[in-house]
């Protein structure tokens, strides 16, 4: 009907403040995880500085061991020399998990320099994947330097191409895209690979978590890490066509 209708006991303003009590307790919410996930994050990074630690007087030991025990063991014996190769690998793995905890107990400090993504980007292009993979950089000729540590931002980047490749079983194209955003500068670092299945976009940042036989699941929590603490944000949704999409956001210089 016309405009004579009676306010019918002020329902819009209800609806209204309903609405608004109802983003309010969803803004709580995110805010109590995200307090959660940090704290869970700042005790994982003890532990690992920890660990990192602790693992490391043992471990030169050992590989000084390895390493004596290898030269007096002839090749005559067969299995002792088996044995040995395999100590040797795997001291040599326990040695690389070492380092990565250490990494991930410790936050980018030092001066910060003028880090261009696209440069670094190109070069971890020719250098952090198989040959196999060609990784193609689009950027429209913009400036995209920021001010950032410049040595855990490659160790980053070359973490989301290792990870795409490696979807990717070793061979195909990886689009990484840079352009300036606002205040910012945006990374999609886009792959043709398997994907990521929905319910599990959230948790491929947790530590631990990976479905690789060989995987630490450090790679992303540590690339989340480098990110925040360059006050960004890093999510991935689907590739059209299939794979994943990595999409950063940092604050340009
Ligand atoms: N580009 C990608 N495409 C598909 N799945 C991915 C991609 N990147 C990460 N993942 C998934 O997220 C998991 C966690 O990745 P993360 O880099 O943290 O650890 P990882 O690669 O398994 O182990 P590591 O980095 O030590 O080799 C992977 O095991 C994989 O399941
Ligand atoms: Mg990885």
């Amino acid at each position: 009907g016309g405009g004579g209708a009676p306010p019918s006991r002020g329902a819009p303003e209800f609806e209204a403040l309903r609405q608004a009590l109802r983003e309010l307790a969803t803004t709580l919410d995110d805010a109590r995880e995200r307090e959660l996930e940090a704290e869970r994050l700042r005790a994982f990074r003890e532990v690992a500085r920890g660990v990192a630690h602790e693992i490391k007087n043992p471990l030169t030991a050992m590989r000084i061991a390895v390493d004596q025990v290898s030269r007096t063991v002839g090749q005559s014996d067969r299995r002792a020399a088996v044995a040995i190769d395999v100590l040797a690998a795997e001291t040599q793995r326990l040695d690389q998990l070492a380092k990565e905890f250490s990494e991930f107990g410790r936050l980018p400090e030092g001066p910060k320099s003028e880090v261009d993504l696209v440069d670094l980007l190109t070069d971890l292009g020719k250098s952090a994947v198989p040959a196999e993979v060609a990784v193609t950089v689009h950027a429209n000729g913009e400036s995209c330097k920021l001010l950032g540590h410049y040595d855990p931002l490659r160790h980053a980047f070359a973490n989301l191409l290792r990870n795409a490749s490696e979807a990717m079983g070793g061979r195909g194209t990886i689009d990484v895209g840079v352009r300036r955003d606002g205040t910012g500068l945006a990374v999609t670092i886009a792959d043709h690979g398997t994907g990521i299945p929905e319910e599990l976009r959230q948790r491929v940042f947790e530590p631990y978590f990976t479905t690789k036989g060989d995987g630490t699941g450090l790679g992303l929590a540590l690339v989340r890490q480098t990110i925040e603490a360059h006050h960004g944000t890093i999510t991935v949704e689907e590739t059209p066509g299939g794979g994943a999409t990595f999409s950063i956001v940092l604050s340009a210089a």
